[in-house]
């Protein structure tokens, strides 16, 4: 069996990469080793084979591993990887940090769209396999099936990204935010005769002022939203608006560079990313072929209609989170012309666009 080093499996990526290798069975399939940063010594989760937790720093330890996965974030991968290479370690490591994606050594991971890309490094000695950032990778599992049959053109992605992008604090913000909100106007509330308008004075009032809470923020989302995700660069983009045509183009491993862009929003969903989709197509495709490719691209890939009543109930953060299955919608042919294709799509960005890529790296490795 595979002896697997696991690191950072108790954060909220991890704990869902857990929650998802225990229920497909997956620690019966390889030989776990717990490894922790702050707890050497401390007992290994009951889930899998127990022992103890090994420190997540000691390169002799990780050495020993044919394969490391870790959750533990970029500090984490900037400190030891290099080490392990340099001591000669061979083995494969698994990784949902950002911090090595770009690099020529390392394959961005989502094999129900670039299965072939992970299996020619596989063959060609490859050893490091990367998850893509979420927006990225589950507007692949979206609209893959156009990627690959080469229809696209270009593309444009408005996002609506959840709080849990931002990590499990920037959550738990939310939450008291929204909470702070509704308390301050509780009883306002209460009485059918209030003014709205009073009410929402309160609220704007509450969220202006320096008690509000957002700390992780650093503004409002709750009743607001923030047009900027990740680093400021040079070129006027936001680094998560620079991830979407990096990534997608690595993924995908094609010669012609498609083009991409647009601008990343945090909004107040929790755990599901949402993505408004502008395609320039290659050509006049029929609607129904490109329905046909959408649909056939993976088994989560979930078409829905582009009706009213499907699209408020099925394409929404509230239907989608704690899902594996990747609804698009919307479909249409925009104003601009027959070539250009308007898709709407919603995800769980700890699933596919996190955790699951991960795990099913793991398992190819195994297979
Ligand atoms: N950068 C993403 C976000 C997180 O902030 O929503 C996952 O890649």
């Amino acid at each position: 069996k595979l002896r697997v080093g696991l690191v950072g499996w108790r954060g909220m990526v991890g704990s869902v990469l857990m929650q998802r290798m225990q229920a497909e069975g997956d620690f019966a399939r390889i030989e776990s080793r717990f490894f922790s940063t702050s707890n050497a010594g401390g007992a290994a989760p009951d889930f899998a084979a127990g022992g103890t937790l090994a420190d997540a720093h000691d390169i002799a330890r990780l050495g020993e591993m044919d394969a490391i996965v870790t959750c533990q974030g970029g500090d984490y991968t900037s400190a030891v990887y290099p080490q392990l290479r340099a001591a000669g370690w061979a083995g494969h490591w698994i990784d949902a940090a950002s911090t090595l994606r770009m690099s020529d050594e390392a394959v961005i991971v989502l094999d129900p769209v670039n299965r072939e890309v992970i299996d020619a490094r596989l063959a060609a000695g490859g050893r490091t396999w990367i998850g893509g950032n979420c927006t990225v990778s589950l507007m692949l599992m979206a609209l893959g099936g156009l990627f690959r049959a080469g229809l696209v053109e270009w593309m444009s992605a408005m996002t609506y990204q959840a709080a849990s992008g931002a990590g499990a604090q920037n959550m738990r913000e939310l939450l008291a935010q929204m909470g702070a909100l509704h308390d301050g106007v509780a009883a306002e509330l209460a009485d059918p005769d209030s003014a709205i308008l009073d009410i929402d004075a309160k609220v704007s009032a509450m969220m202006r002022s320096s008690a509000f809470p957002a700390e992780h923020f650093g503004v409002p989302l709750a009743g607001s939203l923030i047009p900027w995700i990740d680093k400021q660069l040079d070129n006027g983009q936001s680094r998560e608006e620079w991830k979407g045509q990096a990534e997608t183009n690595k993924i995908l491993g094609a010669g012609r560079i498609v083009p991409i862009d647009g601008f990343c929003v945090r909004i107040g969903s929790m755990r599901c990313h949402s993505q408004a989709l502008t395609v320039k197509l290659t050509g006049n495709v029929p609607m129904s072929d490109i329905e046909g490719l959408i649909r056939e691209a993976n088994d989560w890939v979930r078409l829905i209609p582009n009706e009213r009543e499907a699209s408020m109930r099925e394409l929404s953060p509230a239907a989608v989170s704690g899902r594996l299955e990747v609804p698009v919608g919307r479909l249409r042919k925009l104003n601009m012309g027959p070539q250009y294709l308007g898709a709407f799509t919603c995800g769980d960005q700890l699933l596919w666009g996190a955790a699951e890529p991960l795990r099913r790296m793991l398992n190819i490795l195994v297979d």
